[in-house]
């Protein structure tokens, strides 16, 4: 995720792109820059850092001119810096690019355009695309982008401007959002509505493959075979807040629906032609693998949920024993961490103290570091040997969400690509999980829609001081993400309980009207399940049941049943632990609470 913003017409530019990309700074804050033709050449200014540092810069000497691009950046490819801030520009500074999304083919477009000579200055996926503009332009900046983007494979929200041409500016969107807005006599382009609600309510909404001509403040939009197309012009009527969170009511409601495209991209785009996965950025080959003797997982918070889910994938796919720990608690144990251990440190900031500290302590005992992380050029990702980012975009709210789901995809992958290097599972399984994986989104999605009934479930629980969760297994841990959710956010005093462990002691709190969230998603310790909801029950428990559709034995031993969508078992976690979000979410919500900022809590925990 990143914030692009275009302007041409009769205001400064370099003011209206600065203004609009403070509005897109939820997309993306590590870095920030413009492109402006000043009617001589191209002037270009971009830095590390937040926006601030690019306006003050231009505070004390500014650009002036009619056209021009910006670019907020959430950073992929390549650690945050000046040099790899966009606009991105070729060899004589004639023309410039910025973009949102990720260019899949770029180290192929690379080696290409090296071998022709091209000296690249960042690290970036996006510099490849202004290279080709340049390889293809003859004096018309809209043959260039046509024949650029048959080049691409990839996401990309594309906006282009030129030192030739002071009355033009081009942009293209495939899979990532992108907009045009209609001033008197100005066209604005933007990855959002917010940037441009100051200026404009009038915007064409662009779809896939279109191709915006902004030129002598007329804007024309093709398709990608180049037919005009005639768009109807949508008035806006959102405020600017409502706008940034995409109309929802606060970050976390939009950051949950945003689960099914964050998974698929954390997924689809590392698959290759042949549906396998590759991790580019993970160099570790089946003579490690087989050397090692056993594999930490390491984490905080949400982050050590998901890590649980991890470890249950890497010791049924890869067959090696794994333990998931807390960071806090791990470092000051004695561990048996060495140059035979694989340390797999899951952090969405990728700046958690102790996550950070263990990182440090693992690397001194000679252990490999792989972090799974959301953060681009973060201290985890910089300090560990091997990282896969999992793409989420920036998580706004502080309850994690979409890092959760994405760093379950992100461990699955692990698992599978490991186990299939160390010849544990056959060629048929992985593919058959990979396209199990596959339909997860849309399942995602389809609890998405169902969200109303979560809405009843949560008038029946608002009140409530206490509510345990329960599960076996996966949904154990489950259990854990979902008190977690709960008493974060609605600061009801939430717990998760192994179902088993019940009779031990924990029975003992059940009242009559205790909710109690029952996860019921793995076959084989179904019967299990149902009978501890039944002991729950027969104590006055408000059971809510979360199971799969053709599961309904639960309806006897419950209040009120979630059906989700029918998995593979070990896949059925990412999808049952949208309708616990929700619920948090909602109960947060209706509690009257600050649902994206709760009492006590920051977003990234930078200290011990
Ligand atoms: C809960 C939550 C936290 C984080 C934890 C680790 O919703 O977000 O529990 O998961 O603070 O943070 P990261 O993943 O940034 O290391």
């Amino acid at each position: 995720m990143c914030g692009i913003v275009g302007y041409l017409g009769k205001r400064n530019a370099s003011d209206v792109i600065v203004d609009g990309l403070a509005k897109l700074e939820y997309r993306g804050y590590d870095s920030a820059g413009i492109a402006i033709n000043t009617g001589d050449n191209l002037e270009i200014r971009k830095f590390k850092g937040r926006l601030a540092v690019l306006a003050d810069n231009l505070e004390k000497d500014n650009v002036i001119g009619n056209v021009g691009i910006g670019h907020t950046r959430w950073a992929t490819h390549g650690e945050p810096s000046d040099a790899n801030a966009h606009p991105h520009f070729n060899k004589d500074m004639t023309l410039a690019v910025v973009h949102n999304g990720i260019i899949e083919n770029y180290l192929q477009l690379r080696e290409q355009l090296e071998a022709e000579g091209v000296v690249f200055k960042s690290k970036t996926d996006t510099e490849v695309v202004v290279h080709l503009l340049d390889k293809y332009y003859e004096g018309n900046l809209l043959d260039a982008v046509f024949k650029t983007i048959s080049d691409l494979r990839g996401a990309y929200a594309l906006c282009i401007v030129s030192a030739d041409h002071d009355n033009e500016l081009v942009a293209v969107r495939k899979d990532s959002p992108l907009i045009a807005g209609l001033g008197e006599d100005e066209a604005f382009i933007a990855s959002d509505i917010p940037a441009l609600l100051k200026y404009t309510r009038d915007v064409y909404y662009l779809d896939n493959g279109e191709i915006v001509h902004v030129k002598d403040n007329k804007v024309k939009i093709y398709d990608s075979e180049r037919n005009e197309v005639d768009k109807p012009l949508i008035h806006v009527t959102w405020d600017i807040e409502s706008a940034e969170k995409g109309g929802y009511d606060c970050f976390m409601e939009k950051e949950i629906f945003e689960q099914p495209d964050g998974i698929k991209h954390t997924l689809e785009r590392r698959l290759d032609e042949s549906g396998k996965i590759v991790l580019d950025d993970i160099h570790i080959d089946k003579s490690y693998l087989d050397y090692i003797n056993k594999i930490y997982i390491i984490a905080c918070g949400t982050a050590y949920n998901a890590g649980i889910l991890g470890k249950t994938a890497m010791q049924k796919w890869m067959g090696i024993p794994v333990i998931t720990d807390i960071a806090s608690e791990f470092r000051y144990n004695q561990n048996f961490v060495d140059e035979k251990t694989l340390v797999i440190l899951v952090s969405q900031s990728g700046e958690t103290a102790d996550t950070l500290a263990v990182l440090r302590d693992s690397k001194k005992k000679g252990a490999r570091v792989l972090a799974v992380t959301n953060v681009v050029g973060s201290s985890i990702a910089r300090e560990a040997d091997d990282v896969f980012y999992t793409w989420a975009g920036p998580e706004i709210a502080v309850a994690s969400t979409k890092a959760y789901t994405t760093q379950i995809v992100a461990l699955y992958m692990i698992a599978l690509n490991f186990a299939l290097e160390m010849e544990k599972i056959s060629e048929a399984e992985y593919f058959d999980i990979i396209d199990k994986m596959k339909e997860i989104p849309s399942k995602v999605q389809e609890v998405l829609d169902n969200r109303d009934y979560i809405n009843v479930i949560a008038d029946e629980i608002v009140g409530s001081e206490h509510a345990f969760f329960l599960g076996r297994g996966v949904d154990y841990a489950l259990a854990m993400e979902g008190s977690l959710k709960l008493k974060e956010i609605s600061y009801i005093h939430a717990e998760a309980f192994a179902a088993g462990e019940l009779k031990h002691g924990t029975i003992a709190l059940v009242e009559d009207g205790t909710p109690i969230i029952s996860i019921a998603t793995q076959q084989n310790l179904f019967e299990k399940m149902v009978s501890n909801m039944e002991e729950v029950r027969a104590r006055g428990a408000y059971v809510v049941a979360i199971s799969q559709k053709h599961n309904k034995e639960v309806e006897k031993v419950s209040n009120r049943v979630i059906y989700i969508p029918d998995s593979e078992d070990i896949l059925s976690p990412i999808i049952a632990v949208i309708p616990m979000q929700l619920l948090a979410l909602t109960v947060s919500s209706k509690r009257g609470l600050d649902v994206d900022k709760p009492r006590n809590l920051a977003k990234s925990v930078t200290v011990e």
